[in-house]
């Protein structure tokens, strides 16, 4: 992995998603990051929105992978080990933080952290864009979310904890290029919340209640269904 992180950052944008996708459309190179003080039209995942408050993280950073959509998928859970490792060393002994499938890092059971991916797509049908935007509830957290700040002794500084994050990122990255995703999904796994547990999917058109068996080759989630089927779970919302 050769590209350099290029940093942009705001005072206040609408999303940095947003602002990320503008760039890369004026033709901005592998490694472009845009971070924010605070959004004002923060977006979630399915359509949500995404409250962000000055205080916490607003980032998104471009990549250029040219692989396939399967294998985009990937870099979700890449991100989360990348990002969970980086909020370690804030978090006190006593808290307990788990990755939630397919890309939450929860605290105490509670959201603190989530990811966004999007992507464009060339005319072979690789992924020329990936945009990945991730957001940090640091100081500000909506009801029953968790702050990072609540649960850390120091005090926790956007600007430094992105630093980390961008250090870790290109670690994982490197990782990955070398031992592939199962290298990836094995740190995933030691803090998949809910493991062998029995967990609810909750589908467009279903609800699937089930036992939590693991991550598939390309990150897709194992439900055992209580007839015993192993059924593959590729896009979801994960309840309890
Ligand atoms: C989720 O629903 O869990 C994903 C949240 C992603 C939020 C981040 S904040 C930075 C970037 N800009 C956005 O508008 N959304 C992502």
């Amino acid at each position: 992995m050769t590209f350099n992180w290029t940093i942009d950052h705001h005072a206040c944008v609408e999303s940095t998603q947003t602002l990320l996708k503008e760039k890369a459309k004026g033709g901005a190179q592998e490694g472009c990051v845009v971070s924010a003080e605070k959004q004002t039209a923060g977006r979630g995942r399915q359509g949500k929105v995404w409250i962000a408050p000055e205080g916490n993280l607003s980032m998104s950073f471009l990549l250029r992978p040219h692989c396939s959509p399967a294998q985009a998928g990937q870099y979700s859970f890449l991100v989360a080990v990348a990002l969970s490792k980086t909020l370690d060393k804030y978090i006190e002994k006593g808290h307990v933080k788990h990755l939630k499938w397919p890309n939450d890092i929860l605290i105490d059971g509670q959201k603190c952290a989530g990811i966004l991916l999007e992507s464009d797509l060339s005319d072979e049908g690789k992924i020329e864009a990936l945009y990945i935007g991730v957001g940090v509830n640091i100081l500000h957290a909506p009801p029953e979310r968790c702050a990072l700040q609540e649960v850390s002794s120091q005090e926790v500084s956007a600007s430094l904890l992105l630093a980390k994050f961008l250090e870790n990122i290109k670690k994982y990255i490197n990782l990955y290029k070398e031992n592939g995703f199962l290298s990836i999904r094995e740190i995933w796994m030691e803090e998949a919340y809910k493991l062998k547990e029995e967990i609810k999917v909750r589908l467009p058109d279903k609800t699937l209640t089930g036992v939590f068996e693991g991550l598939d080759e390309d990150g897709a989630l194992l439900l055992r269904l209580d007839n015993g089927v192993l059924e593959r779970v590729s896009a979801g919302e994960v309840y309890f």
